[in-house]
């Protein structure tokens, strides 16, 4: 008995890294698998069958899967996927929207092929493959569904050299919160991972720091760590989890804050006048430290064993 059994999964970005990881898990837990991946470079160019590798994987473990190859950037590479679902397995459940590239550039070096680029994948990625997806639910009123998006702490937080990233991935959090209001009347829930782990596109900007990344440290910090919690989103337990941020990475899992007004003045005749911002402004600023250093406070890992 697995957690996931009779449930089809769509994994995008499945042949590598995390997404790799989270087609394996969840075919452990029973779940049937359309593992997507055009095979490409870090930075999105060139193609390859890595796909193949997987489902060869899953099947030699005792598990069902089938490929796909086609690109997330597009409305007609989400629809295949959901066609490649109801084909090999006859419905959808699970979508992981998890296809990702990387042009890390400062904005003084930033070109307009590298924005659009990463916006396509990201940020549009989304939308391609969710858009399909939805329409099956509302359509088929398939109930109990589940959308896992993948953002990061680029966008959350802030990362330098990332301008393109991170606006694509606080994006995909919002949109995130979007669906989760939209596909609630069907029971799907929509949640947002924020990973952290040692993958093709992370080792480098280790190794250019001049570190090594070792077996042990793979092990500690691999993207088999990103898999569990995907995997339980998934099941029946996280029916009621909807519109949440959960970061996880190196043996950590965290749920994380999300904009919400912390503390507000109200006046109730006329617009205020910049001399009373001097003096309310600093106030609000003082509730924003206060709010923040208790956050960080709470934010101290917990060990659990
Ligand atoms: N590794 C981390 O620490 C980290 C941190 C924050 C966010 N993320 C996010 O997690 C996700 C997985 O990252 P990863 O580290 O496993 O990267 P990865 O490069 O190992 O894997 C990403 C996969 O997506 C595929 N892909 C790229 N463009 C595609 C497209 N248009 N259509 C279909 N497939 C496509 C690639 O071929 C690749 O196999 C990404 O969305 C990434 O932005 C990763």
């Amino acid at each position: 008995m697995g957690r996931l059994d009779d449930k089809v999964a769509v994994i995008t970005g499945a042949g590598r890294g995390i997404g790799r990881e989270i087609a394996l898990l969840m075919a452990r837990e029973g779940a049937s698998i359309v593992v997507n991946d055009l095979g490409g470079n870090t930075d999105g160019t060139g193609t390859g069958m890595i796909a193949d590798d997987v489902v060869e994987e899953i099947r030699a473990a005792g598990g069902e899967a089938v490929s796909n190859t086609d690109s997330v950037a597009e409305v007609a590479g989400g629809e295949a996927l959901l066609a490649t679902a109801l084909d090999a397995f006859g419905g959808m459940d699970i979508l992981v929207n998890n296809a990702g590239i990387l042009r890390d550039r400062t904005i003084f070096k930033m070109e307009e092929a590298d924005w659009d680029a990463v916006q396509a994948v990201h940020l549009k990625g989304h939308y391609c493959c969710s858009r399909p997806f939805a329409r099956y639910i509302r359509d088929n009123n398939r109930t109990g569904c589940r959308i896992i998006n993948f953002s990061s702490v680029s966008g959350l937080i802030g990362n330098f050299g990332q301008a393109n990233y991170g606006a694509a991935k606080a994006g995909i959090a919002g949109f995130s919160r979007v669906l989760a209001l939209e596909l609630a009347k069907y029971g799907c829930t929509v949640n947002t991972i924020s990973p952290g782990a040692l993958t093709r596109m992370t080792i480098p900007l280790r190794e250019n720091r001049g570190e090594n990344v070792g077996e042990e440290d793979l092990e500690q910090g691999g993207p088999q760590h990103i898999a569990p919690i995907c995997a339980w989103l998934a099941t029946d337990a996280a029916s009621g989890i909807t519109s949440q941020i959960f970061h996880t990475g190196r043996g950590g899992i965290a749920i994380m804050q999300q904009p919400a007004v912390i503390k507000q003045f109200h006046k109730s005749a006329g617009v205020w006048t910049l001399a009373e911002l001097d003096r309310y402004v600093p106030q609000l600023m003082a509730a924003k430290q206060a709010h923040d250093q208790a956050v960080k406070e709470g934010a101290m890992p917990v060990e659990v064993g």
